[in-house]
């Protein structure tokens, strides 16, 4: 909402719009940037040493600013090289364990500060974290895997209703976690919490995915004993330091599925370079059944759409290794496009189908059937339309959409998708895509 306090900066930011016009099919190659979603836990376990920590291929994305300006209101030297795609962190002293609830709650990942805070400092206090509009996102598995490293742990208000949790504990112990859900997040702060811990931890129904696994690697690499990462039993054996060390983030999976949709979309024929075929593997496979041809060779992945008529399939979303609840907008957008009816399941988030009213206001004709059901009805020439981006994949979805629309699109709110997309307007724009950044 615009009121009287709304800093022109804020407003700028509300006002900005993406357009996009269709061009035509999109060609040529696009290179895939760090992933935010490995960026961010990286940087968040830096807090654990002492020592200069060294982040490489970065990507420069808000939400990486964000994380960056958490790690200094704890007290950390960030540096954070956008040319160079470089962070350097240097943790020495953790002057607060209380997040900045301003900070935080902007940003719902920023959760994962927390399990490094704790093990390094004994306690951490954080308001209830902020974030995508995707489902309710608790992080009662978080805590209760504090709980299980034998941490207190309280909920409390203050007077302006903010609720806020502590956590507690001289030194965490070792112990057995079961998640309910394989929660990446709370796979990724129970394990950054326990690297220091006394004694051996075990997290079982662990998420598996690659974000997942390159936390681990940098942890060990900073002298933590973390086995099985990627597989559903990870077991840790608390080490009393760690040092700093040198990591490269890995490719954005969901980037390179995004920017392999947006070659199926618009019936094109895009190499999307720095992309791991093995981290899209369900991507890959349900282009595949749609009729596109795609091709791996390298760390490069073809998408060649640009003959024959291309067919629906069904979707459902699932933890990694299934298909990924990221890709689900983008690759609903691109099955209103293709013949015949589809069917979404989304089984990761509840009220994840935001993005229908949007992609209906181009004429998608989506049905929601129930709550995590919906109905592609396929065969539709998508018109331009004045449409506002709900949340980040949301937002990717509409782009993709208008990229293959009639007319004009207008994307709203697209800070968005500009917490997650490295440079998504200069990238498209490479490979032949008509959009352009208005404020
Ligand atoms: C991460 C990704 C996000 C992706 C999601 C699922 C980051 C920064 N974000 O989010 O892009 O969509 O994984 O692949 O990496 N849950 C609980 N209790 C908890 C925690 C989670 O019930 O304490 C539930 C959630 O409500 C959801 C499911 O577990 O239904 C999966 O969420 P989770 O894996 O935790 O997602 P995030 O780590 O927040």
């Amino acid at each position: 909402m615009i009121g009287y306090g709304t800093k022109l900066r804020d407003l700028e930011k509300i006002l900005s719009i993406i357009s996009v016009k269709n061009a035509g099919p999109l060609s040529g190659s696009m290179t895939v940037s760090g992933s935010k979603n490995a960026v961010l836990p990286l940087l968040a376990a830096t807090l654990l040493c002492e020592e200069e920590c060294i982040i490489n291929e970065a990507p420069d994305l808000k939400d990486v600013e964000i994380m960056c300006a958490i790690l200094r209101s704890f007290g950390a030297e960030v540096c954070f090289d956008k040319q160079e795609k470089i962070v350097r962190v240097k943790a020495a002293n953790i002057t607060t364990n209380e997040a900045e609830t301003e900070l935080v709650c902007k940003m719902r990942a920023s959760i994962v500060t927390m399990g490094p805070i704790l093990a390094r400092t004994g306690r951490a206090k954080f308001p209830l974290p902020g974030g995508c509009a995707i489902g309710d996102r608790p992080i009662d598995l978080h805590l209760k895997g504090f709980v299980a490293l034998g941490a207190d742990v309280e909920m409390s208000e203050d007077e302006t209703g903010t609720g806020s949790v502590s956590a507690e504990a001289k030194r965490l112990s070792g112990g057995e976690i079961y998640l309910d859900t394989p929660s990446v997040g709370a796979t990724q702060n129970i394990m950054m919490a326990a690297v220091l811990a006394d004694g051996v931890v075990i997290i079982e129904n662990a998420a598996q995915e690659p974000e997942v696994v390159d936390l681990a690697n940098f942890l060990n690499k900073m002298g933590a004993k973390i086995k099985g990462a990627g597989t559903d039993i990870i077991k840790i054996e608390g080490v009393t330091k760690l040092r700093g060390a040198v990591h490269g983030v890995i490719p954005d999976r969901i980037e390179a599925g995004t920017y392999m949709l947006a070659a199926a979309i618009t019936r094109g024929d895009l190499t999307i370079e720095n992309a791991l075929a093995h981290h899209v593997k369900p991507v890959i496979a349900k282009l595949r059944e749609t009729g596109a041809i795609v091709t791996e060779s390298g760390d490069a992945i073809r998408v060649k759409a640009d003959k024959g008529i291309l067919r629906s399939t069904d979707i459902k979303t699932l933890p990694y290794p299934g298909f990924p609840t990221d890709m689900q907008p983008q690759f609903m957008a691109y099955l209103a496009t293709v013949s015949g009816p589809s069917t979404i399941l989304e089984t990761v988030f509840e009220n994840r189908f935001m993005h229908i009213a949007e992609l209906n206001k181009m004429r998608a004709h989506i049905m929601q059937k129930e709550e995590r059901r919906a109905i592609v009805p396929g065969g539709s020439s998508l018109v331009g339309a004045d449409v506002t981006a709900t949340d980040l994949r949301a937002g990717a979805a509409l782009i993709l959409a208008g990229l293959a629309a009639k007319g004009e699109t207008r994307v709203a709110d697209i800070y968005h998708i500009e917490r997650g997309y490295e440079d998504i307007c200069g990238k498209l724009r490479r490979v032949g895509a008509d959009l352009t950044k208005k404020q």
